[in-house]
């Protein structure tokens, strides 16, 4: 491929463009060819191996029978989907949103979060998230023209914590937004109503935007998920994210959504419009009726989860790991250096073959690689067998 010089520019020009230089590749297709390549159990990605409620697949396959949703749906999202979701917002949080002008739909939490960033952030604005982050939210930042400024969670007695006075002061005349993750993915974390409400009064003493991702929003094993747009004077500047990928164990439909006032759907959504425009037709309909499933589902989901943690953070401390065991999400962020280890990347590039098992360097959701570099990442949205067969191959890493 023949690329051209710009003027002033030595050497041939980039096909990538300097906004996304940085995001080439990305660890996951690296840990994911590995695993294939070594047999190795990937508990790297975050995906379930079993596909959630058979009766909502059933609803999908009806709804594609049925011609719901084969052509172009409406573009904030099929009715019955977003009455379903201020429903459920109502439901699980008291939260009241208007089905029609406060929710959107979305390709997965992915583009809502993309969407958010790319309407509401001027090139040079700041934005601030919480370090170690989700990877699309730095992609999300840099394709906006944002500056992105990380706010390190710091383990502190086995949990990694938000420090208010580092997020206050990091709040400057050019911060636009803060993005926040509640159940937090990588660390686990769980923002507790008093860091909420400081995070809250923050954002209206200083007149901020904040966008919540709370796709974990139903994986809170201790304590509780509290959304930030219940907090006084959040309702109205809180663009809130969520996706059915998590709750109902079907990552590939990429079904998300935004609820938010009136004013900040409607600015999300111009630049969702020429993004995807609309998407998942027939799953939107599915989605619906997965919102309304009774308690006993989302209970059993969490329990089942919360088993599942307890399985793997075991498992991992016996096999000498330093274990944070997270209070939400479905992953566990250990600490190799009990095990004489001390680079994650390195560690994580030698464990399939030392043991058969692929795990994620948490350094690369950090921008400040060298706090991250001794944690790693391991997901446990798996089968009971597949996760005791982990634990078993891990035990030989053990001092
Ligand atoms: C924190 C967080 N946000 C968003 C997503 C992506 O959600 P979706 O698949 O709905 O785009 C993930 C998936 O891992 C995630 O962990």
């Amino acid at each position: 491929m023949t690329t051209h010089r710009t003027a002033g520019e030595e050497g041939p020009r980039p096909l990538l463009n300097r906004r996304l230089a940085e995001f080439g590749t990305t660890i996951f297709a690296e840990m994911s060819a590995l695993a294939l390549r070594t047999g190795s159990i990937n508990l790297g990605q975050g995906f379930p191996d079993t596909d959630g409620p058979e009766e909502i697949r059933e609803a999908a396959v009806r709804a594609l029978r049925d011609g719901r949703g084969n052509q172009y749906p409406p573009g904030p999202g099929v009715p019955e989907l977003r009455t379903a979701i201020a429903e459920h917002q109502r439901r699980f949080h008291g939260l009241a949103y208007d089905p029609d002008t406060e929710v959107l739909v979305t390709a997965g939490a992915t583009e809502a979060i993309a969407a958010a960033l790319l309407a509401l952030v001027e090139p040079g604005d700041e934005v601030i998230a919480l370090e170690p982050y989700y990877d699309s939210y730095a992609a999300s930042i840099a394709m906006a023209g944002g500056v992105r400024v990380p706010v390190t969670l710091r383990p502190h007695e086995l949990a990694f914590r938000l420090d208010l006075d580092e997020l206050r002061a990091a709040v400057t005349d050019r911060t636009r937004l803060l993005l926040i993750n509640t159940p937090h993915n990588p660390t686990g974390t769980v923002l507790t109503r008093a860091e909420l409400a400081a995070i809250a009064e923050l954002a209206v003493e200083r007149d901020l935007l904040v966008v919540t991702d709370e796709v974990y929003e139903h994986l809170a094993f201790d304590g509780e998920h509290v959304p930030l747009a219940s907090f006084p004077g959040m309702r109205g500047r809180t663009v809130t994210i969520s996706s059915a990928g998590k709750t109902f164990s079907f990552t590939g439909w990429k079904v998300g959504w935004v609820t938010a006032s009136p004013e900040l759907i409607s600015t999300v959504r111009s630049a969702k419009q020429f993004l995807t425009y609309v998407s998942a037709g027939p799953f939107q309909y599915a989605v619906a009726e997965a919102l309304r499933l009774p308690d006993a589902y989302f209970d059993g989901l969490r329990d089942d989860l919360r088993a599942k943690r307890d399985l793997l953070s075991d498992g991992l401390s016996a096999a000498g790991f330093a274990v944070h065991r997270p209070a939400g999400t479905y992953f566990v962020t250990t600490d190799i250096r009990p095990l004489g280890e001390e680079d994650g990347f390195a560690f994580c590039r030698a464990l399939p073959e030392r043991c058969g098992v692929v795990a994620i360097p948490n350094a690369v959701f950090y921008d400040h690689r060298d706090e991250g570099a001794p944690f790693v990442r391991f997901a446990f949205c798996k089968r009971v067998d597949v996760l005791e067969e982990a634990v078993a191959r891990l035990k030989s890493l053990a001092p």
